[in-house]
C-alpha cells in the first residue's frame, strides 16, 4: 500500500489517547472512525474534542467551517466491525493491558481488509507481542503518540521482528502527513527512547521519595528549576495518568521478575485509591484547586 492509499483511518479506544489521535487525523483531512466498547467514553471523546477545536476558533486558528468539516470526517461506534470495514490504517490505543490488546489485535485481524496496517499505541509493548494473534505479522507496527497527542509533536515508529520495511516506511510517512515529528526504532525495545529516559528520571524520584529524602513536591520543583524540565516526574505522572505508569511497570515487573521494577508503594496506593492523576481529578496533586496542590497521601 502507498501512503497516497491510506484515507481511511480507524482508531480503538477512545480514552484520553485514542480520542485525540482520531480528531488529529480528521484534522488532517482522513476520514476517521473513532471505537469504544462504552459509549459514554465516545461521548466524552466527541465532546472533549468539540471543546479544543472551538478553542481554536476563539483563538482564530481555525474556522468554524473547519471545525465542521473536521467532525463530518469523524465517525463513531461501539462496533470494531464498523469502525474496520474498508480501514486502511488501524491505529489501536485500549487500555494498557497485554491480554485485552491482543484480543482486539486478533479481532482486528479478522475484521480488517487484508491490506490493512495494524498499529499499536501501547508506551510499552512491542509489536511483536501482538503481531503472532494476527496472519500479518508484516503489517503490524508500534506507532507511539505523546499526551496530548493534539499537540505532541513526536511519535516513535517502532519496526518489531517480523515488522516490514515497506509499514516502517508507511507509518513513518503517514505520521508525517498528520503533522507529526517522528523518529524511528529500528529494533523494540521495551519503552522505546522516551519513556526509558523518562523511566530512569521517575525510578530515581520515586527511590529519592520513598527512602523519605524530599517530597514529592520538591523533587518535581528540583526537575522543573535544576533540569528545566516543564514539569517535574509525579506531576508528569499525573497529567499522564498514574495508572499508566502502574500498568506498565506492572508489566515489566511480571517480566523481570526483579522488586526493583515493582511499582512504588506510594504508586500503588494512589492507583488502588482510583486517584489516577488529572483524568480523576486527584493523583499527587489535587485539581480541584487552581493551582493544584499537593496531596496527603
Ligand atoms: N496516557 C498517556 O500519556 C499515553 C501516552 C502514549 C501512549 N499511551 C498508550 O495509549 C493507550 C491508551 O491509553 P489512554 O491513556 O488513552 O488510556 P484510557 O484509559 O484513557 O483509555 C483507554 C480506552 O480503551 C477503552 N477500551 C478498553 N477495552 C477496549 C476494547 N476491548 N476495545 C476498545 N476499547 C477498549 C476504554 O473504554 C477507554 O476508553 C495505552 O496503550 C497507553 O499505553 C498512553
Amino acid at each position: 500500500m502507498k501512503i497516497d492509499d491510506i484515507r481511511r483511518i480507524c482508531v480503538t479506544g477512545a480514552g484520553q489517547m485514542g480520542a485525540q489521535i482520531a480528531i488529529h487525523a480528521a484534522l488532517h483531512g482522513y476520514r476517521v472512525a473513532l471505537h469504544d466498547v462504552s459509549a459514554e467514553q465516545l461521548e466524552k471523546a466527541v465532546s472533549g474534542n468539540r471543546k479544543h477545536l472551538d478553542r481554536r476558533v476563539t483563538k482564530g486558528k481555525m474556522s468554524a467551517e473547519d471545525v465542521d468539516a473536521t467532525f463530518e470526517r469523524l465517525s463513531t461506534t461501539t462496533s470494531l466491525e464498523e469502525a474496520c470495514e474498508d480501514a486502511d490504517f488501524v491505529i489501536e490505543a485500549v487500555v494498557e493491558v497485554l491480554d485485552v490488546k491482543r484480543q482486539v489485535f486478533r479481532r482486528l485481524d479478522e475484521l480488517c481488509p487484508e491490506r490493512t496496517v495494524l498499529a499499536t499505541n501501547s508506551s510499552y509493548l512491542g509489536n511483536s507481542d501482538l503481531a503472532p494473534f494476527t496472519g500479518r505479522p508484516d503489517r503490524v507496527v508500534n506507532m507511539h503518540f505523546f499526551y496530548p497527542p493534539l499537540v505532541m509533536q513526536l511519535v516513535e515508529v517502532v519496526k518489531g521482528d517480523e515488522t516490514s520495511d515497506a509499514t516502517l516506511e508507511l507509518t513513518v510517512e503517514l505520521a508525517r502527513r498528520i503533522g507529526k515529528q517522528p523518529v524511528t526504532l529500528h529494533r523494540e525495545l521495551p519503552g522505546f527512547l522516551v519513556n526509558r529516559i523518562l523511566r530512569a528520571i521517575s525510578n530515581e524520584a520515586y527511590y529519592l521519595l520513598e527512602s523519605g529524602v524530599a517530597s514529592f513536591e520538591d523533587i518535581d520543583r528540583a526537575c522543573q528549576l535544576g533540569l528545566n524540565h516543564p514539569m517535574g516526574p509525579f506531576k508528569l505522572g499525573d497529567f499522564s495518568g498514574l495508572d499508566i505508569g502502574y500498568e506498565a511497570r506492572m508489566e515489566r515487573f511480571h517480566r523481570t521478575g526483579d522488586p526493583e521494577d515493582r511499582p512504588a508503594p506510594s504508586l500503588e496506593r494512589r492507583v488502588k485509591r482510583g486517584d489516577l492523576g488529572r483524568k480523576s481529578g486527584r493523583g499527587f496533586y489535587d485539581y480541584s484547586t487552581d493551582p493544584p496542590t499537593p496531596t496527603e497521601d
